[in-house]
């Protein structure tokens, strides 16, 4: 039990909507990995060790990228407080076990763009149904990439055909390999369809895989589509990169991901991801070595302009605050 009467200052409800707002970042499956320790003068995020996929991320890599994203939103939250979020990953014996500490640095006042992703992250979701047949303006996609390097990480557009191409099949023969991973099928039908507040319902499914598609989306036993409602013909695709391999940039890249889809959520885009070539072993380092052999892909997005998606369950706050309930205080 923590005796802290407030947390970083805050009040019981701006506590509450702090934590909230971290909880609307996307996660694999919407396992939502993530915990919360809260003292006096610090907010600490931990990963939920329960909610680990261990065969379609062994090594935890996609459940840090989570709880990066959330710490992105967990920064906003703050900010939109007018508080400065001093943020240090990884932070060893001084918050045992944690993936990162916030503390208050200060007041900082808001600019336009911290307002604008502010506002995107309720509205941010992941959309799996076709994209209008409209191209995202350079100047939209010259901004993601922007958004990316603001977070220390790479994004890497594949602009051209033989790219794609090469792209398109890497994520084939990952999504195969997938397929015929029964330890890997069976998490994916653990968290599809209605779930208490995590997972994956049919809403959000998008629509069936059908043999013309060009890029094979994950299958959540999505609806059958009205014939001849396809997919688009040119989605903007981008290769999420950091710089280094291992948790620190992995939790740098979850940042930088949120950036990237919260600023094209501003701008009206949708995205939805294609994970399968980062998650499988061999596939990811034919990925790793066709950007050159300096870059470590993280995530794979598809961007373009979506029509509106219902949103994704969430978990209680209460439920992911570690020891102590959050009721005497929120
Ligand atoms: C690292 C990461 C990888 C993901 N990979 C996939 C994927 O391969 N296919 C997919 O359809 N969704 C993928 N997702 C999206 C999640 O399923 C989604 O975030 C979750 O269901 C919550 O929904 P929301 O994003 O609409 O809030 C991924 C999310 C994250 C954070």
């Amino acid at each position: 039990m923590v005796e802290a009467a407030q947390v970083l200052g805050l009040g019981p409800d701006e506590l509450r909507e702090v934590l909230a707002a971290a909880t609307l970042a996307p996660s694999v499956h919407n396992t939502q990995p993530w915990r919360f320790r809260l003292a006096d003068d610090r907010i600490e995020l931990h990963a939920d060790p329960a909610r680990r996929l261990p065969a379609t991320d062994p090594e935890d890599r996609e459940l840090r990228l989570a709880c990066g994203a959330a710490l992105f939103n967990l920064r906003l939250a703050l900010r939109a407080r007018l508080i400065r979020p001093l943020v240090t990953l990884l932070p060893g014996s001084d918050a045992p076990g944690a993936l990162a500490v916030v503390r208050r640095g200060g007041r900082q006042d808001l600019d336009e763009e911290a307002r604008g992703l502010i506002g995107a992250v309720p509205a941010r979701r992941s959309n799996r149904m076709p994209f209008r047949n409209v191209p995202v303006p350079a100047a939209h996609a010259h901004a993601l990439v922007r958004a990316a390097e603001r977070e220390r990480t790479w994004l890497h557009v594949v602009a051209d055909r033989e790219e794609r191409a090469r792209l398109q099949r890497m994520v084939g023969d990952a999504h195969r390999v997938q397929a015929e991973d029964p330890a890997v099928r069976s998490e994916l039908a653990a968290w599809t369809g209605v779930r208490a507040g995590d997972g994956v319902p049919p809403a959000s499914a998008g629509i069936r895989p059908a043999p013309q598609d060009e890029w094979a989306l994950r299958d959540f036993d999505a609806r059958e589509r009205t014939p001849g409602k396809d997919y688009e013909s040119d989605p903007l695709m981008v290769v999420l990169c950091s710089f280094h391999d291992g948790p620190q940039a992995e939790l740098q890249a979850g940042q930088a991901l949120q950036r990237v889809l919260l600023t094209a959520t501003t701008f009206g885009l949708s995205a939805s991801f294609l994970s399968q070539p980062v998650e499988v072993r061999s596939v990811r380092e034919r990925l790793r070595r066709s950007l050159g052999g300096s870059l470590e892909p993280q995530a794979v997005l598809r961007i373009g302009f979506g029509s509106p998606v219902p949103p994704t369950p969430r978990r209680e706050v209460e439920a992911l605050v570690l020891e102590q309930g959050l009721s005497s205080r929120c």
